[in-house]
């Protein structure tokens, strides 16, 4: 079994990097994928960059390259659910791509045009692991599981959360997960996606972001440690 483990930037790869073992890099394109292992399974690490095309030609690779069995996908996000807070994670039940609009041809917002589904679920065993193995480590009150949208928007607005809210009931929002998710859908890969929130996705978000980014993307990173132990 080999896992597929990405992150949008460095800093969510970086410590997950440093407690690899036997590391071999390979270059495609101008990614850099690290094949390793982490507690003592074998995985795939890479920093796919940030936005959904990115993440998309990511999580192909992984697939078709790497031909893993499943793909975890950790980072930081903006908490939309006024009841999520700075350091909480967020598991991602379902991902919707909040910027998809066909909206004119009757479809639903971020459903695809001429795909079935407006959403892509989350591996149930997958997610199941990951929001017990949070709750472990951050205590319940911590850890959400539910809908994650993604979209090419660092999002930095009241109206825009209110409306991510009340148009998806979104729990957090960031810019990849659902593009992995798309892809797994399509190549038929289990997947999840752990975000931990770094910003309330508001007027105060991208100074907020400055200061608890590395600090919640440690603590995605200590739950896909955690993970990997019960795999
Ligand atoms: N990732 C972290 N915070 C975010 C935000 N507010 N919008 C989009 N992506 C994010």
């Amino acid at each position: 079994m080999i896992i597929g483990i990405i992150g949008a930037m460095n800093e969510e790869i970086i410590e997950l990097k440093s407690v690899m073992k036997n590391i071999a890099e390979e270059n495609i394109g101008n990614l850099l994928f690290f094949k390793g292992e982490l507690e003592g399974k074998n995985v795939v690490l890479v920093e796919c960059g940030i936005g959904k095309v990115n993440a998309a030609i990511c999580a192909t690779i992984m697939k078709e390259h790497f031909d893993v069995d499943k793909i975890i996908f950790t980072g930081v996000a903006g908490g939309v659910n006024p009841s999520i807070n700075i350091g909480d994670i967020v598991v991602g039940e379902d991902l919707v791509q909040h910027d998809v609009n066909a909206t004119a041809f009757g479809y639903r917002l971020g459903q695809i045009p001429r795909m079935d589904d407006y959403k892509f679920n989350g591996d149930e065993k997958l997610v199941s692991l990951a929001y017990e193995t949070a709750i472990d480590q951050f205590g319940k009150d911590k850890v959400w599981k539910g809908r994650i949208v993604s979209g090419d928007q660092f999002i930095a607005s009241d109206d825009k959360i209110k409306w991510l809210k009340e148009t998806f009931d979104a729990f957090c929002t960031e810019m990849e997960g659902a593009a992995v998710a798309h892809v797994c859908h399509t190549l038929d890969v289990p997947f999840v996606v752990i975000r931990a929130i770094s910003d309330k996705a508001d007027s105060e978000a991208n100074v907020d972001y400055g200061e608890f980014v590395k600090v919640a993307a440690k603590n995605s990173k200590t739950i896909v440690e955690g993970i990997l132990r019960k795999l």
